[in-house]
C-alpha cells in the first residue's frame, strides 16, 4: 500500500489561512490517540490521558522523587546525593553524582551485549548525476551512499576521535568547536568530547566565517573540528575554506586556534590547497587530516568520569543583541531530561523495530538532542541525512523514508510548508507504511500544514506530536504523549510531566483560558539551560528577570514566547516577543542582521523586521538608510542592484539563513522622541498592513512614514 487512505476522522472545522497562526484561534477539530495496536507499535509508555495527568500531577507534588527516578535510568559511576539544589536562579541537579554522556549513549550498550545494534544509519546525498568528486571514478550514483554504523563501531571510534583530541591537548572542561556536514563523524566527534569530558559547541555548517569566529572566541575554543566540505543540493560546501577565513581573521584578533582536524568529505580541493597532517596552515593552527589523526590513533580511551553539574555542551542562539549567547547545558540533568522526552514524546524503546529520522542538523538543538542524545540512550537506530530535501528531487525525503524504513519522522514546519507547496502526488509514489509516529517542531505550525502532514504523510493513522520546546529548555516542554493525548491542529497540547508550565501577564498572574501572555516555567526542570557563557547579567536579566510569583516573588522562568491556553488548557504558543525571528524554524536576532548591514561601507543604518511569509514562517525585511557621501563617491544608485548586494553582503557575513527577503530604502528611520526605532511600526509597514496601530505622534520625523509606505507601490 503506497497511497495515503481516505479523509478518515477529520472533523470539518476551520482550515485556516495559510503561513499565520490566527487562524489557531478558531481550530476546533480534535484527534483522539490511536490504539497501540492498532497502529502497530506494541505498547504506549503512557496510554491514556488519565495517566498522562496522573503522571503530570505526581510530578508536581513530588519532583524530587519523579526525576530521582528518571536519573535512575542513566547509568552512573557515583550516585548523587541530592536530587536538586535550587537557589533561583541557579539549580544543580543530581549534585554529587557523576557519569559521562558518551558512556550512556554508547559503551553501556555494548556492555550490555548490544554492540552489534545499529545506532546511526547515515545517508549521503549524492545520487544521480552528481559532481565528479561525489564518488570516486563515477559522474553518475545510481543509489546513495549508505553507512550502517554499531555502537561497537561508535565505541571505537569515539575511542579513537577522543585520543586524537588529546593530543592536540583538549582535555576535561575544554570546548571543542565542532563545524561539519550531517555525517557519522560529526556525532563522533561530538560524541568525543564527552568522552574526554570536554565540552562541545557545534556550528551550524550553514553559517558564514563571521559566525564562526564570534562563537569560537567566545568560548574560547582553541581546536576546531571540521571537513573539508559538505554536499547540499548537489554542491560543494567549503567548510574548511569558512575555517580557515574564521582562524586567520581570529589570529589577528590575539585569540590562536591551536589545531584543525579536518574530515575528507568531498576531496574536492585543488592540489595546491592540500595539505599533510601536522602542517601548520591559516591561522597558524596545525591541520590534521581526520583519517591520519583518527585513524592512526587508540581505539582505548575510557570514558572520562565528570559530575553531574560539568558543562556538556555550549550551544549559541540569538539573542535581542547583535551577539550570539552560548546557551549552557551541564551534563546530568540534561542528560536526564533529553532521555525522558525522547522516549515518552516519540514512545522509543528499544529491541521493537523503530527507525528515528529527526530531519534537523546537528547544529541546532533539536539536532543534540533528537539526531544524537536523546535517540541513543533509548538505543533506538537513529537516521542522518546529509544533504537537502530537494536533490536530486524534491520527493528525497520520502525515499529516504521508505528505504530506511523509518517509523518516526520529525521535522520542522516551514519544511512541511514546502512539501505542500511540492505537491501531494511526491509522498504518494513512495511506500511510507513503516511511519507511526510524526513530529513537528521549530515554531508555530498552521493547522492547514498540521492537517497535510497527518493525512498525506501519516495516511491519517500517525498521531501529529507538536513539540514546543526551546535551545535553553535541553528538549520538550509542551507536547502531547502519543498514546495519551488528543491533539487540536496548531496547539503543542500538554506539559511535559516534571513542567509547570503556565500563561501568566508581566505581573505572574495565571491568565483565564483563552486570553494571551506569557509562557512561563514555574520551576526548574533537569534539562534548563545552566547560564549564558560569560555572561552572567545575561542570563539573570533575559531568563528569570521579567516574571515572578506574585505570592513569592521566585522568579519563573521567562520563554519569550506569547501564549494563550485554552479552556481545555491546551497550550497555543503564538511565537516570540522580542526581537529574534524564526526564519524557517532558525532563531535569528534582528540585531545580528542589522550590525552584517552596517558593517557594508554605504549603509548609514538598519532596522530589520520580520514579516509573514508563506513558506518560512516570518521572512526578514531590512529597512536600510544609505550613506548620500558614499553612494556620490562610487556613483550608486539605490536601486535594485544595490539591494541585491546588500542582501548578499548579509548572507556573506552571517550566513545564507539570514539573508534579507526584503531590502528597503528610507531616507531615515522613524524613532520615538528617545530615539528607539518603532519597530511595531516598522514591522506593519513590512506586513502591508494598512493602519497603523501606533501612536505616531512621538515619531522623529512624520514623513518617514508616508515615504516608507509610498515605497510598498
Ligand atoms: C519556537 C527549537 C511554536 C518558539 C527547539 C521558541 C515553537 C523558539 C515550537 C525556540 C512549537 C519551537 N510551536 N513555536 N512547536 N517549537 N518554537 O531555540 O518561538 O531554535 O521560543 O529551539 O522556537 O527556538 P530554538
Amino acid at each position: 500500500m503506497t497511497t495515503p487512505s481516505g479523509a478518515a476522522g477529520e472533523a470539518g472545522g476551520v482550515g485556516g489561512g495559510s503561513g499565520g497562526i490566527d487562524s489557531t484561534l478558531v481550530e476546533n477539530r480534535r484527534f483522539e490517540p490511536p490504539d497501540a495496536g492498532a497502529l502497530g507499535v506494541g505498547r504506549w509508555h503512557v496510554g491514556s490521558a488519565e495517566e498522562y495527568r496522573r503522571l503530570h500531577e505526581e510530578s508536581l507534588a513530588d519532583p524530587e522523587g519523579f526525576w530521582g527516578k528518571e536519573a535512575g535510568r542513566l547509568a552512573w559511576f557515583r550516585g548523587w546525593e541530592k536530587v536538586l539544589e535550587w537557589e533561583a536562579p541557579d539549580a544543580r541537579w543530581f549534585v554529587g553524582g557523576t557519569l559521562n554522556a558518551c558512556y550512556n549513549c554508547v559503551d553501556r550498550h555494548v556492555q550490555a551485549g548490544h554492540g552489534e545494534d545499529v545506532a546511526i544509519i547515515w545517508e549521503g546525498e549524492p545520487v544521480g548525476p552528481v559532481t565528479s568528486h561525489a564518488s570516486p571514478g563515477s559522474k553518475y550514483a545510481a543509489e546513495p551512499e549508505v553507512r550502517r554504523v554499531t555502537y561497537r563501531e561508535l565505541q571505537e571510534q569515539t575511542s579513537r576521535c577522543a585520543n586524537a583530541l588529546r593530543s592536540m591537548g583538549v582535555k576535561k572542561g575544554d570546548v571543542v568547536t565542532i563545524y561539519m556536514p550531517m555525517v557519522p563523524e560529526l556525532a563522533v566527534a561530538v560524541l568525543a568530547c564527552a568522552r574526554l569530558g570536554a565540552a562541545h559547541s557545534v556550528i551550524f555548517g550553514g553559517f558564514a566565517p563571521h559566525a564562526i569566529k564570534e562563537r569560537v572566541a567566545d568560548a574560547g575554543s582553541r581546536v576546531i573540528v571540521t571537513a573539508d566540505g559538505g554536499y547540499r543540493r548537489g554542491e560543494v560546501v567549503p567548510l574548511q575554506k569558512n575555517v580557515e577565513e574564521a582562524a586567520s581573521a581570529l589570529s589577528g584578533e590575539g585569540h590562536r586556534v591551536e589545531h584543525v582536524l579536518v574530515l575528507k568529505r568531498t576531496g574536492h580541493e585543488l592540489p595546491s590547497r592540500r595539505f599533510n597532517t601536522g602542517s601548520v596552515g591559516a591561522g597558524g593552527a596545525v591541520y590534521h587530516w581526520w583519517h591520519e589523526a583518527v585513524g592512526g590513533a587508540s581505539d582505548a580511551c575510557p570514558c572520562v568520569e565528570v559530575g553531574s553539574e560539568d558543562m556538556l555542551f555550549l550551544l549559541y542562539t540569538s539573542g535581542s543583541t547583535g551577539k550570539p549567547k552560548g546557551i549552557v547545558h551541564t551534563t546530568g540533568g540534561y542528560l536526564v531530561y533529553a532521555g525522558m522526552t525522547a522516549r515518552l514524546t516519540f514512545n522509543l524503546m528499544p529491541d521493537a523495530g523503530q527507525v528515528f529520522w529527526c530531519t534537523a542538523d546537528v547544529g541546532w538543538i533539536t539536532g543534540h538532542s533528537y539526531v544524537v542524545y536523546g535517540v541513543m540512550m533509548n538505543r533506538v537506530p537513529t537516521v542522518m541525512y546529509e544533504g537537502a530535501p530537494n536533490f536530486p528531487g524534491n520527493d528525497r525525503f520520502w525515499s529516504v523514508i521508505a528505504r530506511h524504513r523509518v517509523t518516526h519522522f520529525y521535522t520542522a514546519p516551514t519544511a512541511i510548508r514546502t512539501f505542500m507547496k511540492w505537491g501531494d502526488d511526491l509522498p504518494a509514489k513512495h511506500d511510507l507504511s513503516s511511519l507511526r509516529i510524526l513530529g513537528t517542531v521549530g515554531e508555530p505550525i498552521n493547522p492547514e500544514a498540521w492537517v497535510w502532514y497527518r493525512r498525506h504523510i501519516g495516511w491519517d493513522r500517525c498521531p501529529v506530536v507538536d513539540t514546543y520546546w526551546q535551545t535553553e529548555t535541553g528538549g520538550h516542554v509542551c507536547t502531547p504523549l502519543p498514546g495519551a493525548v488528543a491533539t487540536k491542529p496548531g496547539s503543542c497540547t500538554v506539559p511535559m510531566p516534571g513542567i509547570d508550565a503556565a500563561v501568566v501577564n508581566e505581573r505572574g498572574e495565571e491568565m483565564p483560558a483563552g486570553r494571551g501572555g506569557l509562557f512561563v516555567i514555574r520551576r526548574p526542570w533537569p534539562g534548563m539551560l545552566r547560564g549564558v557563557h560569560g555572561n552572567r547579567e545575561r542570563f539573570v536579566s533575559n531568563y528569570w528577570g521579567r516574571v515572578k510569583d506574585p505570592a513569592t516573588g521566585e522568579p519563573y522562568y521567562f520563554s519569550a514566547d506569547g501564549a494563550r491556553r485554552d479552556a481545555d488548557g491546551y497550550f497555543w504558543v503564538q511565537g516570540r516577543i522580542d526581537d529574534v525571528i524564526k526564519v524557517s524554524g532558525h532563531l535569528l536576532g534582528t540585531m545580528e542582521v542589522e550590525s552584517a548591514l552596517v558593517s557594508h561601507p554605504g549603509v548609514a543604518e538598519a532596522a530589520v523586521v520580520g514579516m509573514p511569509h508563506e513558506i518560512k514562517g516570518s521572512a526578514i525585511c531590512a529597512f536600510v538608510t544609505l550613506k548620500p557621501a558614499w553612494l556620490r563617491s562610487e556613483g550608486r544608485e539605490p536601486g535594485e542592484s544595490l539591494k541585491k548586494e546588500l542582501a548578499s553582503h548579509v548572507a556573506r557575513e552571517v550566513g545564507a539563513l539570514a539573508r534579507p527577503d526584503q531590502v528597503r530604502f528610507a531616507e531615515a528611520l522613524p524613532k520615538t522622541r528617545s530615539g528607539k526605532i518603532m519597530r511595531r511600526l516598522l514591522r506593519d509597514v513590512a506586513a502591508g498592513v494598512e493602519k497603523i496601530t501606533q501612536d505616531t505622534t512621538t515619531l522623529e520625523d512624520f514623513s518617514v512614514v508616508s515615504r516608507l509606505r509610498e515605497d510598498e507601490d
